[in-house]
C-alpha cells in the first residue's frame, strides 16, 4: 500500500521509477513476453508475499494474452493465491458483450482453476455509476486493508492504449484524470456518450508492476506522442501513468513502435 507521504518520509526520497520499453516484432512476440513476464511478477508475488493481486486491463489487445496465460500455465501457476481485478470497466452487465469482466471470463477465469471468490468484477449491474464505483472502491479497500488517504498496491497493472492515448477509462480531457484522492471513480466519456468506472491515477502509479500492451499501428501516433511528444497528460493520459515506486514496461509491436523516433 503506498500512502504517499508516508512512504516519502520512510524512504527519504522518491526512488525513480524504471520505465522499459519492450519493442516485438509480431503480436504473437509481444503476447509471449507478456505472458512471461505477468508469470513473473505472480511468482515473485506469492513468493515474497503469498498473494499475487493484478488489475487486468479490457478491450481486445489483452484477449491474446488471456487465452495464452490460459493455455500454457493453466496447470502451472498458483491460481488459488491469485486474485483478479479490473482497471476499468464498462458500465454494462457482465453478460453484455462490451463487458470487460465477459471477455476475461471468456478466455482465461473460465479455462483455469481460479476461485470465484478470487475474482472481483465491477459490479456494474447497478444502473447507477457513481454507486458500482464506490462499492468497488470498498472492495479494493477491504481486500488490501487500505485506509482513507491511503492507496493500494496492486502486484500487476495491465494497461492498454487507446489510438486517441486513453488508458484503463481515463480519456482525454475528462474528469478522472484529476481524481486525486478516490480509488475508482465513474467518468463520464462524452464522445462515447456513456459512464466508465475506472481505477484512478493515484491507484496505477501505486502498482508495484505496471505493464502497457501496445499493438497495431493505429496506435503508433498516440504511441510517439505518449512517449516522446511534450504534450500535456490531459490530451495523452497514458503520459500520466508514471508508478511512484514500481516497474512501468511497454510491450509494443512493430507496427505500435513504427512512429517512435528512438532507436531502443
Ligand atoms: C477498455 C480498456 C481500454 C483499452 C484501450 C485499448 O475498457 O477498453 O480498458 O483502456 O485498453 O481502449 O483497447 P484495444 O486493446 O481494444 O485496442
Amino acid at each position: 500500500m503506498r500512502g504517499c507521504d508516508e512512504q516519502k518520509r520512510i524512504l527519504g526520497k522518491k526512488v525513480t521509477a524504471s520505465r522499459e520499453i519492450r519493442k516485438l516484432t509480431t503480436p504473437q512476440d509481444l503476447f509471449h513476453a507478456a505472458a512471461e513476464e505477468f508469470i513473473r511478477a505472480a511468482t515473485e508475488a506469492i513468493q515474497k508475499r503469498g498473494r499475487f493481486a493484478v488489475a487486468l486491463s479490457g478491450g481486445s489487445t489483452p484477449k491474446s494474452l488471456y487465452a495464452l496465460l490460459a493455455a500454457n500455465a493453466g496447470t502451472s501457476l498458483p491460481w488459488t493465491q491469485m486474485f483478479f481485478f479490473f482497471g476499468d470497466e464498462r458500465h454494462v452487465p457482465p453478460a453484455h458483450p462490451d463487458s470487460n469482466y465477459r471477455m476475461a471470463n471468456e478466455s482465461l477465469f473460465s479455462k483455469v482453476p481460479i476461485p470465484p471468490g478470487n475474482i472481483f468484477r465491477v459490479p456494474t449491474e447497478n444502473p447507477d455509476a457513481d454507486a458500482a464505483a464506490a462499492a468497488y472502491e470498498q472492495t479494493l479497500r477491504d481486500f488490501f486493508g487500505a485506509k482513507p488517504g491511503e492507496f493500494p498496491s496492486f502486484d500487476l497493472i495491465l494497461l492498454g492504449m487507446g489510438p486517441d492515448g486513453h488508458t484503463a477509462s481515463l480519456f482525454p480531457e475528462t474528469a478522472a484524470i484529476r481524481e486525486k484522492s478516490r480509488l475508482v471513480v465513474a467518468n463520464w466519456v462524452e464522445k462515447l456518450q456513456t459512464s466508465r468506472i475506472t481505477l484512478t491515477l493515484p491507484v496505477l502509479n501505486a502498482a508495484r508492476s505496471v505493464a502497457f500492451l501496445v499493438s497495431g499501428i493505429d496506435k503508433a501516433p498516440a504511441l510517439h506522442e505518449v512517449l516522446e511528444g511534450d504534450g500535456p497528460g490531459e490530451k495523452y493520459p497514458s503520459k500520466l501513468v508514471q508508478p511512484e515506486y514500481g516497474r512501468l514496461i511497454w510491450f509494443v509491436d512493430r507496427a505500435a513502435a513504427s512512429e517512435l523516433r528512438s532507436a531502443a
